[in-house]
């Protein structure tokens, strides 16, 4: 039978190239994003495209409530980088970054859990991805906001496994270090982005590619992750693993 996922941030960078691996794989995938995500008409039957604002609980509560489905997994890519020294950061980018990545990760699993709970069977766990960062295990200046709102998920991740394994729903987080995504790109100038910088290139040598981080949700969504929850697994390549010199 075709395994059910509901992911968010389905529009672009990390979940949209979950979306069309799992839809490789024959997962049937409900996509969600406040961008309408484009049809795809090769899996018109297992793609289902949903704008949602996951930061607005009336949006995420009447999304989960019109699946009318169970769900094997939870995938939560939605989030937002805004930057600034935290003297002078706009006080709406710190609420905007909290409300998105935060707040609309509670809500996704909140909402989603039921659908969870009821797709659960013995052999077949339910799994819960959420995106950290690197920057909640080693934030960086200039982005204090958004350290501060994947250092949550981490927290969350945890919490979560705790109260939600005993009924089969397995909670974990991914760390990933930079990305190339839209928007690692809308940071790359910076005078833009207000001096910050991304950690870029890894001591492996390159930036990840979406599909690296992909290929570690694939492994926490098999048989072979069954014992793993409440963990957040950095993907970087080992760029938080020690400081590395300029030059
Ligand atoms: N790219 C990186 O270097 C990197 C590193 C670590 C963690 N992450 C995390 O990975 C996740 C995916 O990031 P990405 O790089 O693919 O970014 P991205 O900007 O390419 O994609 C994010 C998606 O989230 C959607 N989104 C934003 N606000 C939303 C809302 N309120 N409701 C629903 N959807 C919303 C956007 O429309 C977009 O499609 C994010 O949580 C990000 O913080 C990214």
């Amino acid at each position: 039978m075709t395994k059910i996922a509901a992911i968010t941030g389905a529009a672009s960078g990390i979940g949209k190239a979950a979306t069309a691996r799992l839809l490789d794989a024959g997962w049937t995938v409900y996509g969600l994003d406040i961008r309408q995500p484009a049809a795809l008409p090769q899996y018109q039957d297992r793609f289902k495209p949903i704008q949602c604002d996951v930061s607005d609980a009336a949006s995420v509560t009447q999304t989960f409530a019109a699946m009318g489905t169970t769900l094997n997994a939870l995938i939560c890519c939605a989030g937002v980088l805004r930057t600034g020294l935290m003297e002078n950061m706009a006080i709406d980018d710190f609420d905007l970054v909290l409300n998105i990545n935060t707040r609309g990760t509670f809500l996704c699993a909140q909402k989603a859990l039921p659908l969870l709970r009821a797709g659960v069977t013995p052999d077949n766990p339910a799994r819960v991805i959420l995106l950290s960062s690197l920057a909640a295990l080693r934030p960086k200046i200039v982005s204090g906001a958004y350290a501060a709102s994947k250092a949550a998920v981490t927290q969350l991740t945890r919490v979560m496994a705790a109260e939600w394994a005993p009924s089969g729903v397995l909670v974990n987080a991914l760390a990933p270090g930079t990305v190339d995504t839209p928007m690692v790109r809308a940071v790359s100038d910076p005078t833009a982005s207000k001096g910050y910088r991304p950690s870029g290139v890894s001591p492996v040598g390159r930036i990840a590619q979406p599909d690296d981080v992909v290929d570690v949700m694939m492994f926490l969504l098999s048989d072979a992750a069954r014992y793993i929850a409440g963990t957040t697994i950095p993907v970087d390549g080992g760029t938080g693993a020690a400081f590395i010199p300029p030059g």
